[in-house]
């Protein structure tokens, strides 16, 4: 390909299901999706990383070993793929690593901040490449939420002149784009994606997910309880906005519970209604007629979180929703080529954010570069 550059996209999401490893050549407009890679994430890391998550427990000796660990982490899965690939370190431009979340607080009555730990220089001085990371805290300085970072990435690949569409990336947290024809652009996190599904499968069923929603598609969902968990007040904030395991977590899900006497197996069923009508609802609420709906991330193989969701928008006379391998980009890794991307933008000294999504006070270059 003339003019092609490749680079490396690393994304360790909420989820901590694995490290997300794509390898992405761009030629001008176009992006191939040259190869992936999940590389596994052992238990005790996520254990740590749960720990550093629970907010109020601050432990700096636990955060810098787990800095570092991922840091080699990183490096791994980075390694791996480019051996997979047959590649060397002179092939990558750089290395796009959003690091794992252990913190995040956005803007309003406190300061804000976000806190991605993995420490980026070990992925540099062990891959011989240069890496970006640090995406969200520019952002932030400005005034923004620091996340959704993935609409710009979005509004580059699934754009449609005619067309308005959404995006939902159903991650541990769930995100929506909305992409106008004009090429207008806004987004904002819609709350929980899996993170409450995961908690609660690992709790009743020791399994890290409910695969294919085999277990929830089981179960009755109950209107009360769908009631109750809508009274978050994530809910009544208005965007930009953005959330995290700070908002939704097992400790949350478990006092919203305790008054209900309900079967696990119906609340892992109301989990998966609460996901797909809080998603529905968010874009229901968005006021152009919307063309086409199509979703990303690992919450797409739950079938009932699925069927739910477009039965959800269909309630509210939307169309159903389509998988983003139809529109170019398999949909497990369009995250991780988002950061590929951002990258790419960082050495192009392009802009990553989108004001109207993140409500930073003006588009701005994100990242730091480490040099190998
Ligand atoms: N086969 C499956 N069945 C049900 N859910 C799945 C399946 N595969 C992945 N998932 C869900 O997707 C999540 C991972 O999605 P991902 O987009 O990687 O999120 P994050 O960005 O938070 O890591 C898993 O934790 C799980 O909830
Ligand atoms: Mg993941």
């Amino acid at each position: 390909m003339k003019n092609a550059v490749t680079f490396i996209g690393l994304m360790s999401g909420t989820s901590m299901d694995s490290i997300d490893t794509v390898a992405v050549t761009f030629s001008n407009k176009n992006l191939n999706l040259l190869g992936t890679h999940a590389h596994a994430i052992p238990d005790n890391v996520k254990a740590n990383i749960l720990t550093l998550c629970a907010p109020g427990l601050d432990n700096v000796q636990l955060l810098a070993e787990t800095d570092h660990r991922l840091g080699e982490l990183f490096a791994e899965a980075s390694l791996a793929l480019i051996t997979q690939l047959n590649l060397s370190s002179k092939d990558i431009v750089a290395i796009g690593s959003h690091g794992q979340t252990i913190r995040h607080q956005p803007p309003g009555l406190k300061p804000g901040f976000s806190l991605q730990i993995g420490n980026p220089n070990q992925i540099a001085a062990r891959t011989g490449c240069s890496v970006i990371a640090d995406f969200r805290r520019k952002d932030m300085a400005y005034g923004g939420q620091g996340a959704p970072l993935v609409p710009a990435f979005h509004r580059e690949i699934f754009h449609h002149p005619g067309k308005t569409r959404i995006i939902v990336n159903i991650g541990g947290i769930s995100n929506i784009t909305i992409l106008e024809a004009s090429g207008d652009c806004h987004g904002f996190d819609t709350g929980p994606g899996n993170i409450l599904l995961d908690a609660w499968s690992k709790k009743h069923t020791n399994e890290n997910y409910d695969n294919k929603g085999r277990w929830g598609a089981t179960g009755s969902s109950s209107d009360a309880l769908l009631t109750q968990l809508k009274t978050h007040n994530f809910f009544d904030r208005r965007g930009p906005k953005s959330t995290g395991r700070e908002d939704f977590n097992l400790d949350w899900l478990e006092e919203q519970t305790r008054l209900f006497e309900i079967a696990p197996v119906d609340i892992q069923a109301t989990l998966a209604l609460y996901t797909a009508e809080t998603i529905a609802q968010s874009i229901a609420d968005l006021a152009p007629p919307i063309d086409e709906i199509f979703v990303c991330g690992g919450g797409i193989h739950n079938l009932d979180l699925i069927q739910k969701l477009n039965e959800s928008l269909l309630k509210r006379m939307m169309p159903e929703i389509q998988s983003t391998a139809g529109i170019g980009l398999d949909p497990n890794w369009v995250e991780a080529c988002a950061f590929a991307w951002l990258a790419k933008q960082r050495i192009d000294m392009q802009p990553g954010n989108v004001p109207a999504v993140t409500g930073a006070s003006q588009q701005t270059i994100l990242g730091c570069i480490y040099l190998p």
